[in-house]
């Protein structure tokens, strides 16, 4: 509980409601707004009053709801409302097995998520301070069908909440709504719920009749009226969810901003609820940071990408990428177009580019995995290149199994690497290689067959095509058997191409490039020592 703020002995949370107008199987108060259950808003807005109880009063689709709860905040208190007989009803639920309570007991929404502690705080603050029995928090709104209105009598005071198809033509004018949050006298409440009656259009116990019976007994009801009548709304349909998304997406993108993170586009950025970002990071447009992503200190994220519980070191950037429960060391560089998977991991410095995709693999520190590449299953030390288009290879159909690549390791582009398969540290292998066998520490593995150039082959095959008449051009000799390479598909030139291909199979390699251990021209760079 805040210094000097109100102690507080209960909220009751009413979330027992059947919210048919969200259309929904799933129930109202579990559809998520910034990442999390309406409910859960609500409840942990709740428990930052530290009450002594804390009630969810729940109702339809209680299994799903209950088992939210025990799930996610095990310490509230859930109370069944087996048939909603009305908000006053519900509050009597909630308070049932309690005892005799003393001191103040608030009374909020379930589907209500944009109410702020403070303004539950200032209610309890302004119900202790008046001397008030009950206090409501009411709002000012231009359209108020619906709600029940707030009847002040000569002086001001509250005299009557009247619920709009309770009301007269003059009643339904009043725009002061109740906001359906209360301060009770716990005593009061329990008095007055006893009292209730039905006798009303809609023939349920009205929460609201409490104002009416303390008033009648001589106490003091009182009203606080809320700055922002925004808080105190519901969620009824899904078009109000995503109103209410964009406002309470509004307020953590400001209050991220005002803590140091330069957010470049609010209206296209998205933050839930329970992500931390450190200062100085800069989000760039479209960008939704999701379920308890972390972000450091200058990282920069964006534009076009998506984070979803991911740990995002200090100094990282994410460009155009999508990444869940990844971890992204400080100064890694990821994108853009890459795809991180649950298990990334990231050291620092490392860099995965463009149009690659990684699942539960670890990259180590400064390693790069720059283009086109798959890395799964994979532990890869310090330093390591792994190549254009290379791929671990980890799936046979029915198992998966884990590659290790050891610190320094080169591997060429286009590399396959099957699974499971080791390279030890500073192993090479050359480009477009199929490594199936473990590759010693500073050996070269070469897996892949040899080249064979067959001269004069489009002029015989291809004679007139676009092919050949570049070849012409070039002055190059191109007819058939120009050269003493000749071997043996000259004769076939009116055959089928797969008879040649055949034959070239038969004939084997040709070229006369060495295949050997020195492989320096082959992947562009010099072979180690
Ligand atoms: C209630 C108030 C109305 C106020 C409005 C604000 C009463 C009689 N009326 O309207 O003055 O302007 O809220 O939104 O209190 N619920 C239960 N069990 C029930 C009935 C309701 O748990 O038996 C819960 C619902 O899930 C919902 C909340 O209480 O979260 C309000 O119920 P709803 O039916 O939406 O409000 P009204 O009763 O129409
Ligand atoms: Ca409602």
């Amino acid at each position: 509980m805040p210094p000097g703020s109100t102690a507080i002995t209960a909220v009751v949370v009413l979330a027992a409601g059947a919210g048919t107008r969200m259309k929904s199987t799933l129930p109202k108060v579990l559809h998520p707004i910034a990442g999390r259950p309406l409910l859960w808003h609500a409840l942990t807005t709740a428990q930052q009053l530290d009450p002594e109880h804390l009630i969810a009063v729940i109702g339809h689709g209680r299994d799903a709801v209950g088992a939210y709860l025990g799930d996610a905040l095990p310490t509230v208190r859930t109370a069944i409302q087996h048939q909603q007989l009305g908000t006053g009803h519900a509050v009597a639920c909630g308070l049932d097995g309690l005892g005799r309570l003393t001191g103040t007991v608030l009374v909020t929404y379930g589907d209500v998520p944009l109410l702020r502690a403070e303004t539950l705080q200032a209610l309890a603050a302004e119900h202790e301070f008046a001397g008030n029995a009950v206090t409501v928090l009411t709002a000012h709104v231009a359209d108020p069908t619906g709600y029940g209105r707030i009847v002040r009598d000569a002086d001001g005071a509250l005299a009557a909440i009247v619920e709009h198809k309770d009301a007269t033509a003059d009643v339904r004018a009043i725009t002061e709504i109740n906001s359906g949050v209360y301060a009770f006298d716990a005593e009061v409440l329990a008095d007055g719920l006893t009292r209730l009656t039905t006798a009303n259009t809609q023939g349920e116990r009205y929460l609201t009749d409490v104002v009416g019976i303390a008033r009648g007994d001589g106490r003091r009801v009182g009203a606080l009226v809320a700055d922002d009548a925004a808080e105190t709304e519901g969620v009824n349909d899904r078009v109000q969810l995503a109103e209410l998304t964009r406002v309470l997406n509004a307020r953590l993108v400001r209050a991220a901003q005002l803590s140091g993170v330069t957010v470049l586009d609010p209206a296209t950025t998205w933050i839930h609820a329970d992500v931390r970002i450190e200062p100085d990071a800069v989000i760039h447009r479209n960008t939704s940071l999701e379920a308890g992503t972390t972000i450091g200190a200058g990282a920069v994220i964006g534009p076009d990408t998506t984070l979803i519980s991911c740990t995002i070191g200090a100094g990282a950037t994410v460009l155009r990428s999508h990444a869940q429960q990844a971890v992204i060391g400080p100064d890694a560089t990821v994108g853009p177009f890459s795809f991180l998977r649950p298990g990334t991991e990231l050291a620092a410095g490392a860099k995965v580019g463009a149009y690659v995709e990684v699942k539960n693999s670890r990259i180590g520190p400064d390693a790069k995995v720059p283009h086109l590449s798959y890395v799964g299953d994979t532990t890869m030390g310090a330093h390591v290149n792994f190549g254009a288009g290379s791929i671990t290879a980890n799936y046979d159909g029915q198992r998966k199994f884990r590659t290790v690549i050891g610190d320094g390791s080169f591997v060429g582009t286009n590399t396959t690497l099957i699974a499971p398969v080791t390279l030890g540290p500073g192993a090479y292998t050359a480009a477009g290689s199929t490594v199936t066998d473990d590759v010693p520490a500073g050996a070269l593995a070469v897996g892949r067959g040899r080249q064979a150039v067959k001269p004069g082959w489009v002029a015989a095959r291809k004679p007139g095509s676009a092919m050949d008449a570049a070849a012409r051009l070039s002055g190059a000799a191109v007819e058939p058997g120009a050269t003493e390479h000749e071997s043996g598909w000259a004769h076939e030139a009116s055959g089928s191409a797969r008879e040649a291909d055949a034959a070239e199979l038969e004939s084997g390699p040709v070229s006369d490039r060495d295949t050997g251990p020195d492989q320096g021209e082959h992947t562009g760079k010099a072979a180690p020592a």
